[in-house]
């Protein structure tokens, strides 16, 4: 059976009842953030989709103009078909959504920023790695439930502290629940991003 949206992704089985949305950087495809989720949670099942757009035959997640500058009605759209699809997966594979915490790395932590903004009902979970505030959403939305770890690079050329600490602030303002830690990094993850995120993650039920 296809799962309608259709993304191309990969499902590993899980055997405990969380379950990791992963989604890769710019240039990136399903596979590649696999042992990130496993180094994250070996028990969570992971379900990886494959941006649709192409930017120079590099997958993303959505478009953009610029870098950082975003077409924000293609944002929109893509954050809600991610959604939908996410919605779909759980019924096709059977897993919790409620269970179901995003792991995002830079472009990937952009649209998942957007879901729990657009959509928190199918997104309320978040790790997100490398993140800026991909829109200001039109209606404050309701984040009471939502929980989100952020971790930022104090010498990140493409995303300034300043523009992470607007997007903690944004989500704090729709009452989510924000852990923002700053790593003396860049935009690339490091092991100190990963053990850190994988203590926080301990602490969801
Ligand atoms: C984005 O386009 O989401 C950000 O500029 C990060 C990136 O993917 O380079």
């Amino acid at each position: 059976m296809r799962l309608q949206p259709d993304f191309i992704h990969q499902f590993v089985p899980g055997s405990s009842s969380r379950t990791l949305l992963l989604l890769h950087g710019t240039g990136g495809n399903e596979r590649d953030p696999i042992p990130l989720g496993r180094e994250l949670d070996p028990s969570a099942a992971l379900l990886s989709p494959r941006g649709k757009v192409l930017e120079n035959g590099m997958p993303r997640f959505f478009l953009r103009l610029a870098e950082g500058v975003f077409d924000l009605e293609d944002l929109k759209h893509r954050a809600n078909e991610l959604a939908d699809f996410v919605s779909a997966a759980a019924q096709h594979y059977g897993f919790a959504r409620d269970k179901l915490v995003a792991v995002g790395y830079s472009n990937g932590a952009n649209i998942a920023a957007t879901m729990l903004l657009l959509r928190p009902e199918i997104l309320s979970k978040a790790i997100l790695f490398r993140a800026m505030v991909p829109l200001f959403p039109e209606r404050q939305p309701n984040l009471s439930s939502a929980r989100v770890w952020i971790g930022a690079g104090t010498n990140d050329p493409i995303i300034p502290m300043s523009e992470t600490n607007v997007l903690a602030e944004l989500l704090r303002s729709g009452g989510a629940d924000v852990t923002m830690h700053a790593f003396p990094a860049g935009h690339q993850l490091t092991s100190a991003d990963v053990e850190t995120a994988r203590e926080w993650l301990t602490t969801l039920s």
